[in-house]
């Protein structure tokens, strides 16, 4: 089986960090560019947690990083820094040179899927807004996106950002609508209420397993995760929580998905309330599915394939301040 071809579009920080290490590091990815959107954290931090990231690896400057939207379509940016503080744990490094790409995000999702039409998948873990603009600069790109993976949304379950929504769609909720309707031939949607929740979530001890082996991936990885499953386990989610990577993983790895079915997927731009929440409306309801939702996937199976991540021993490329 020849490694997949993939595009991470990403809001760097935590799980968002553990997902270019996926793809970098799984032979069955095949990375060839990470894009990046306004999301978690400050957008310069994002993209300096990009960095580091290769950088943990040992892939410093092997992946090219474009630079995309620094701001939702139409709404104000809303950050997760509460949630996620740096996105890195405070880690640091000389990111002298370690340069962006000069082409903007969105050109280069226009021309990458424009020079291998139908070949590369794409797999969106922040807002929608990079995927969207390249919506409607050029109507035909989604047909020539074989497959694209998007973290957001919740089937018809608590939101988290706001009750009723989950943050990547709540940020901004036009993109979201844009995408949905743009007529992706494969969109797959990796939800946070019931799925992440359920299969995606680690608790303490499973999370300590995880970071366990004290390789420079697994200490990063404690030094990204800790802000967040503090945060969580404050607000009554039991413990790290992992869309992202799950998102990559059910790509990589098709065999983890155990339910899925699909759904008309819509979200809602009008009321303030429910700003972002998603409606997946299964088979009974009779609409034109525009999307396939992953209902369950094998929890020890993800579970197993990260921890296998984090015990492959790399040389960082450069030093890392704080990483021990
Ligand atoms: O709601 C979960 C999403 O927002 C994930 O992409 C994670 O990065 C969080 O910030
Ligand atoms: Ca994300």
């Amino acid at each position: 089986m020849s490694p997949i071809p993939v595009i991470i579009d990403t809001d760097t920080a935590q799980d968002d960090c553990v997902t270019i290490l996926l793809g970098l590091l799984d032979p069955r990815a095949d990375l060839r560019a990470i894009t990046m959107v306004a999301g978690n954290v400050g957008f310069d931090q994002q993209v300096a947690n990009a960095h580091l990231t290769l950088n943990v690896a040992g892939r410093l400057g092997q992946v090219p990083v474009h630079v995309g939207c620094r701001a939702p379509i139409l709404r104000e940016w809303e950050s997760a820094e509460d949630v996620h503080g740096d996105g890195s744990g405070g880690l640091s490094m000389d990111l002298t040179d370690a340069s962006n790409a000069e082409e903007h995000a969105v050109n280069a999702l226009l021309r990458l899927t424009a020079e291998a039409p139908g070949e590369l998948s794409i797999v969106a873990i922040g807002p929608l807004t990079n995927i969207a603009t390249a919506v409607v600069m050029d109507r035909t790109f989604a047909s020539r996106v074989k497959s694209l993976y998007v973290m957001g949304g919740s089937n018809n379950g608590r939101g988290n950002i706001t009750p009723s929504a989950e943050f990547n769609f709540y940020v901004d909720p036009e993109a979201a609508q844009v995408v949905l309707d743009a007529g992706f031939p494969q969109l797959t949607i990796i939800p946070w209420a019931p799925l992440t929740l359920r299969d995606a979530t680690f608790a303490r001890p499973e999370y300590e397993r995880l970071y366990a082996p004290g390789t420079p991936l697994a200490r990063f990885f404690r030094r990204m995760c800790d802000a967040t499953i503090d945060y969580d386990e404050s607000v009554g989610v039991e413990g790290s929580t992992h869309p992202d990577s799950l998102t990559l993983a059910t790509l990589l790895h098709p065999e983890l998905v155990q339910d899925s079915a699909p759904y008309r997927v819509d979200v809602d731009t009008v009321s303030p309330l429910t700003r972002g929440m998603s409606s997946m409306a299964w088979a009974k309801f009779g609409r034109t599915p525009n999307a396939t939702v992953v209902e369950r996937v094998d929890r020890s199976g993800f579970y197993a394939l990260l921890a296998s991540l984090l015990a492959t021993p790399t040389e960082p490329s450069r030093p890392v301040a704080g990483l021990g």
